[in-house]
């Protein structure tokens, strides 16, 4: 981490970052939290009502089962996230507006050395689609990403018939470097992907922009 803990500026982001607690990231509407066992019901909720909605878009092998969606495996989910950001290697968020548990955010598959690069995934709860929830909360993600992780390449892989996502990358701008040919298996299928990315070059440029349009309070 670039900067340290309890780092407020205008236009920022709140950061809450210490190893014995959650991480806490504020936008606009949202705050991008790291989860905990408690977090199990709203989760379960979401998951429940908003059901072959999600799991059509979520990796997972031909012969392999679905998400586990039990408090035990969502346990588990937890712990191996703690532990992954105790070794940096990827941040995992719960999305809560009003304390409402609304969806996810991942940033994985942190490389450092010369790629210095992530992922960026997500969903949202069914009921909440359509409102720009997404979007703000991948501005938030770029910009803890670049500015405090200080990463210097994030991708978005997308199927390319999944017209919703793409709105989003569309939204905040993002590049299309083409389409990977089978490129993750997303429920039970090799899927082709095409491949949306920002650098940090690009974002210097962009984020004055994203960030008064997603993260500061609207006048
Ligand atoms: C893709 C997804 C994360 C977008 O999140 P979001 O917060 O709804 O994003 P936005 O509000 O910017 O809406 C994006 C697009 O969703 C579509 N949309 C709008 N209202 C919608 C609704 N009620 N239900 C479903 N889709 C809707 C529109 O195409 C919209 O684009 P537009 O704003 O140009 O009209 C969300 O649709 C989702 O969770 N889908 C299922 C899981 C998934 O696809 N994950 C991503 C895998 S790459």
């Amino acid at each position: 981490m670039s900067r340290g803990a309890d780092s407020t500026r205008a236009g920022e982001l709140s950061v809450r970052d210490r190893p014995t607690s959650p991480l806490v990231l504020h936008a606009r509407r949202l705050v991008l939290r790291t989860m905990t066992e408690h977090d199990y019901e709203g989760w379960f909720e979401v998951r429940r009502r908003s059901g072959e909605w999600l799991t059509k878009w979520e990796p997972r092998s031909a012969d392999g089962p679905h998400l586990a969606e039990d408090r035990r495996s969502f346990i588990g989910r937890c712990a191996i996230r703690e532990r992954e950001r105790q070794l940096g290697v990827g941040y995992g968020f719960g999305l809560f507006d009003g304390g409402r548990f609304a969806g996810e955010i991942t940033l994985s598959g942190i490389q450092r050395g010369p790629m210095q690069s992530a992922y960026v995934g997500y969903w949202i709860d069914h009921d909440l689609a359509g409102q720009g929830y997404i979007p703000e909360a991948v501005v938030a993600i770029l910009q803890y990403a670049f500015d405090y992780l200080d990463l210097h390449r994030i991708e978005i892989n997308i199927i390319p018939r999944n017209v919703a996502s793409t709105r989003v990358v569309e939204k905040l701008g993002m590049r299309c470097e083409g389409v990977a040919e089978r490129y993750l298996e997303i429920d039970g299928v090799w899927e082709d992907h095409a491949r949306y990315a920002i650098t940090h070059e690009e974002w210097v440029i962009t984020a004055p922009t994203l960030v008064a349009e997603w993260l500061l309070p609207k006048d």
